[in-house]
């Protein structure tokens, strides 16, 4: 296997926001409840742009950081829930807006997790020596599938984008992956219409049943269980402990779930958070949050970062990564 980097970082928020004050208005909540129940105070909200938009606008943001321009892509992966359509693909759709002539492109529909999929997809190829340059996004209009009249999940989500470009490598970057699936609870979080299983038709628009669906309460007891487990399975298979990791990215579902993975990790203080300003972002959140810990130099070259997800499917995936920018 050839070593894999990643070499730019990139993000897009609408510039909308959603406070929780605004949402006092919509629906029974209120700001004390959502602020302790799940961390967030605000979230973005794309209004008319499809997700393939804001995957444009991280991706040129992540090339830029990479000094690579669009023709120098062989591939590109979007990680999307909120495709722009079921076909052509969202990654179709950026291959185009970014002319990236040379680059195949597909999508990953694997939630929360879809991020950490399409690196471990990347970082595979790569290693095999088929590509030398791969683009891989996160990207959700969560706010297009939101029931704004269901208190239990419309406080939950936002809109957002962010973007990685993984190259060859003259020194081992990605250390390793866990990737975890159980499709027999996908009941848990789904969104129920509008596929072959349930065609749309005037009875599933008025039953809301293209919007999500969650049982929060019973996926927040599987969540910190399985991001534990993926978080201490991807660290062995890389030889590591939880001790040896330097800063610890999870899917920004909710804080409550964080601290509950990073007291069981014992890893205090080594966590990003920013699901304060975006909410769950699905796909996008752990992209956004690595682009933001990166920023804010809450990682630094040599440091052990491990990702950490989980979403509707059920889902779930880990790396760890010797940061190399
Ligand atoms: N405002 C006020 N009250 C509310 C709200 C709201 N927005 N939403 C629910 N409530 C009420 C409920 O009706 C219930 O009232 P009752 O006791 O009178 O019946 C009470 O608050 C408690 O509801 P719970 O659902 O038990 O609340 P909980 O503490 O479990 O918090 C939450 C709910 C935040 C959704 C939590 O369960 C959670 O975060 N779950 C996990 C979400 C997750 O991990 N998602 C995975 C990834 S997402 C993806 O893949 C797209």
């Amino acid at each position: 296997m050839k070593p894999v980097k990643i070499v730019g970082l990139g993000k897009y928020l609408p510039p909308k926001k959603l406070t929780n004050s605004d949402l006092e208005k919509m629906v029974d909540t209120s700001d004390e409840w959502i602020t302790t129940r799940t961390g967030i105070k605000e979230r973005r909200i794309a209004e008319d742009m499809p997700s393939s938009e804001l995957a444009y606008r991280a991706s040129q943001q992540a090339l830029k950081n990479a000094g690579l321009g669009a023709d120098d892509l062989d591939l590109i992966i979007v990680a999307s829930i909120t495709p722009d359509n079921f076909f052509p693909s969202t990654a179709c759709r950026l291959q185009s807006l970014l002319k990236a002539r040379k680059a195949a492109a597909f999508d990953i529909s694997a939630a929360c997790s879809g991020f950490v999929y399409g690196l471990t997809c990347a970082w595979q190829m790569i290693g095999a020596g088929l590509y030398k340059n791969v683009l891989v996004v996160g990207s959700e209009v969560l706010s297009s599938v939101t029931d704004w009249q269901d208190r239990s999940t419309c406080v939950l989500f936002g809109d957002g984008a962010g973007a990685a470009v993984l190259t060859e490598a003259t020194k081992k970057s990605f250390l390793s992956s866990h990737l975890g699936a159980d499709g027999s609870r996908a009941a848990l979080l789904n969104i129920p219409a509008g596929g072959s299983r349930m065609p749309a038709s005037q009875q599933t628009v008025d039953d809301k049943l293209h919007c999500i669906k969650m049982k929060g309460n019973e996926l927040f007891r599987v969540a910190v269980r399985v991001m534990v487990d993926a978080a201490k399975i991807s660290l062995s298979k890389a030889g590591l402990k939880p001790e040896d990791l330097d800063m610890l990215v999870p899917h920004q579902a909710n804080k409550r779930i964080i601290d509950a993975v990073v007291k069981s990790l014992k890893i205090k203080d080594k966590v990003y958070f920013n699901l304060s300003r975006y909410g769950n972002m699905s796909s996008a959140s752990c992209a956004v949050a690595l682009c933001e810990a990166y920023q804010e130099s809450k990682i630094k070259k040599g440091d052990i970062v491990v990702l950490d997800t989980f979403g509707g499917g059920l889902v779930w995936g880990s790396c760890v990564i010797k940061w190399a920018l």
